[in-house]
């Protein structure tokens, strides 16, 4: 393989214990956890238990049976934008969101005549706090905030804004798909009713994961009613969480391999994971902005940011530029839109979009040192 900077699409490579674990869990345990009381089942269930506890610790929720297992971001996000939103109600969000929290709102708009307002950004994604006290009233149920941009990166002030949510009563949901495994998530801390995150992104899972907490008091209607292995008798989809929001098998094999991903992150410290990922973006954004031909997008400050960097060089489309990447120097990052069309019409790169470097907890300074001198070979042809 080359050098992969798509890390924020997805991880890749995971820890070798997440490999081992989704294997183990394949081959060795085999059984669907809560379908059965042979020895098989009750391990498959004790591997999702111990994975419940231990990503209710990582995120301080008060009990494990608030976090919801899913299949990526995208489900935790429809489940809690769908299952909470009523005809009629107003929700708060930004430019800066993903179309799995677009879609999903725009189409209650239809559905339910949910009114949606967006809080103004800086043209580098910055939100003042305080700017979104104006956009309530009595009707807004709802905030859903992106924690980190996935196109230019700029990391909202969620606790803040959270807190103002908090004086007038208005829900919260963190979509943490770029933040949950680099930048410390505590739900209590920080006010988070809903917190919505991908398990394969910086949290090392594999992919068909996903997880959803929902704060105790908030009962989410669900958009999958099934099988639980709980209360069979009953026609009724159950209430108790997390079975009332986890209808049918889950991916044990995956959720072994997440909470091993958890594990590994817990072990090497948040913290070092973090200033990683800070070193080798300082690293990459000085020496694009010495390349007059490039175009840097959202803060320049590393602090500031999370993984994904996003540029264009002048006067060439960027998926030509995701082209040679790929193709003469086997380097693999993200073109276009990135699933986030509103963040291109703030930063003026809408409709073709950026390129987009992300960089992960396996990448080195070797890999910024050989993405830049491509770059900068690539930009000497225009
Ligand atoms: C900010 C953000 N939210 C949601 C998602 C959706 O994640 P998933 O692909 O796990 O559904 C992504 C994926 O890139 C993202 O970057």
């Amino acid at each position: 393989m080359g050098i992969y900077l798509d890390n924020s699409a997805t991880s890749h490579p995971k820890p070798a214990e997440v490999y081992d674990a989704v294997i183990h869990t394949l081959k060795e345990v085999g059984a669907n956890p809560g379908r059965g009381g042979h020895k098989p089942s009750l391990r498959a269930s004790r591997i999702i238990f111990e994975a419940r506890e231990l990503i209710a610790t990582f995120f301080n929720a008060e009990r494990s049976s608030r976090i919801v297992f899913t299949s990526n971001a995208t489900s935790a996000l429809n489940m809690a934008i769908k299952g909470i939103l009523n005809e009629g109600d107003e929700v708060i969000t930004t430019p800066l969101e993903h179309n799995s929290v677009l879609r999903p709102l725009f189409s209650l708009k239809k559905s339910r005549s949910v009114e949606i307002k967006f809080i103004d950004c800086a043209p580098d994604g910055t939100i003042d706090p305080y700017s979104i006290e104006k956009l309530i009233t009595k009707k807004t149920r709802l905030l859903v905030l992106n924690h980190s941009s996935n196109v230019i990166g700029t990391i909202s002030p969620a606790k803040e804004i959270f807190s103002v949510c908090k004086r007038h009563n208005v829900l919260t949901l963190l979509d943490s798909a770029q933040t949950a495994g680099v930048i410390p998530i505590d739900v209590m801390d920080m006010n988070i009713d809903m917190l919505a995150t991908a398990g394969h992104k910086s949290l090392l899972g594999p992919q068909g994961t996903g997880i959803l907490y929902v704060k105790e008091g908030i009962n989410l209607k669900p958009l999958i009613e099934g099988g639980t292995g709980t209360q069979s008798s009953s026609i009724e989809q159950p209430v108790d969480m997390p079975e009332s929001l986890e209808s049918g098998t889950v991916n044990t094999p995956g959720i072994a391999g997440l909470k091993a991903g958890v594990e590994f992150i817990m072990r090497n410290g948040l913290k070092n994971i973090r200033d990683h990922e800070i070193r080798l973006n300082k690293m990459l954004i000085e020496k694009l902005s010495d390349n007059k031909k490039i175009i840097l997008y959202g803060p320049k400050n590393p602090e500031k940011i999370s993984s994904p960097v996003s540029f264009n060089i002048k006067n060439l489309d960027c998926s030509e530029v995701g082209f040679i990447l790929d193709e003469i120097y086997d380097i693999y990052v993200r073109v276009g839109l990135h699933c986030a069309p509103l963040v291109h019409k703030l930063i003026g790169t809408f409709p073709q979009g950026t390129v987009r470097i992300s960089v992960g907890y396996f990448n080195t300074e070797e890999d910024i040192d050989a993405v830049v001198k491509a770059i900068n070979e690539i930009s000497c042809k225009v």
